[in-house]
């Protein structure tokens, strides 16, 4: 932790050289004068997403498949079939949205309209989606710790990308329902059958432009 701390305040005295990812927790990154308003900003656009995720998840997904196990009838048939979530919805009749499709739909469009103000993404050391697996070391060392941290802390760190620095945030994203759990643990492209309601399952990536 003393290391850390002694790193951050280098960074800190050494702007030039903050670069490179710091491994910094909360209160160390707000000893940057740019890295305390963007990680302010950045923690209030996770609070928005991480409500707007976990509703979905809990008053939509979970409750009409896990809890009120609602039945579709089939168009042109008498039969009825349970509800799904699936990465299918667009073509099947009744099907929710994934959760991690709703998060990249609302991506999509908030990336249109914020015109390079901040991105962001869902990540996973364990994705199904090999696409949703982190790619700069910011990301890697972010997602390590939020695993290692059990996901009480976010992660801030800058990196430079395409010759443009960025600050970057990573925030846990946790199990938060049965949904989450039970659908990644049974899917055949998932890495890991083991999740328990409440882990960290991935993050989300949060990219502020810093000049
Ligand atoms: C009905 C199945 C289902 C449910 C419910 C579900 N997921 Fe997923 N999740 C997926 C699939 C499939 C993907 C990959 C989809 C994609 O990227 O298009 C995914 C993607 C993700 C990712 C990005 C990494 C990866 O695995 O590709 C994370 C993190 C994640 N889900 C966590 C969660 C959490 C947390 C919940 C509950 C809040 C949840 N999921 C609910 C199926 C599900």
């Amino acid at each position: 932790m003393k290391t850390l701390l002694r790193l951050c305040l280098m960074l800190v005295m050494t702007p030039m050289l903050a670069s490179t990812l710091t491994g910094c927790s909360k209160s160390e990154a707000a000893a940057s004068p740019n890295g305390i308003e963007a990680a302010k900003v950045a923690d209030m656009l996770h609070i928005v997403m991480a409500a707007d995720r976990t509703t979905y998840v809990k008053k939509v997904v979970n409750r009409f498949i896990k809890e009120q196990k609602v039945q579709i009838k089939e168009p042109n048939s008498e039969a009825f079939v349970a509800m799904a979530a699936s990465e299918e919805w667009e073509n099947e009749h009744g099907s929710l949205p994934l959760p991690a499709q709703m998060f990249r739909m609302g991506a999509e469009l908030a990336r249109e309209k914020a015109d390079g103000l901040f991105d962001y993404q869902l990540l996973s050391e364990w994705p199904i989606n090999k696409q949703n697996a982190p790619r700069s070391d910011v990301e890697k060392e972010g997602l390590k710790f939020i695993r290692e941290t059990k996901g009480e802390k976010p992660f801030y760190g800058e990196e430079e990308i395409a010759g443009k620095r960025y600050f970057t945030a990573l925030y846990a994203d946790k199990g938060v329902a049965a949904a989450c759990v039970d659908c990644h643990n049974m899917h055949p492209d998932s890495p890991r059958d083991d999740f328990k309601l409440g882990d960290v399952m991935g993050g989300i990536v949060i990219r502020i432009p810093m000049d």
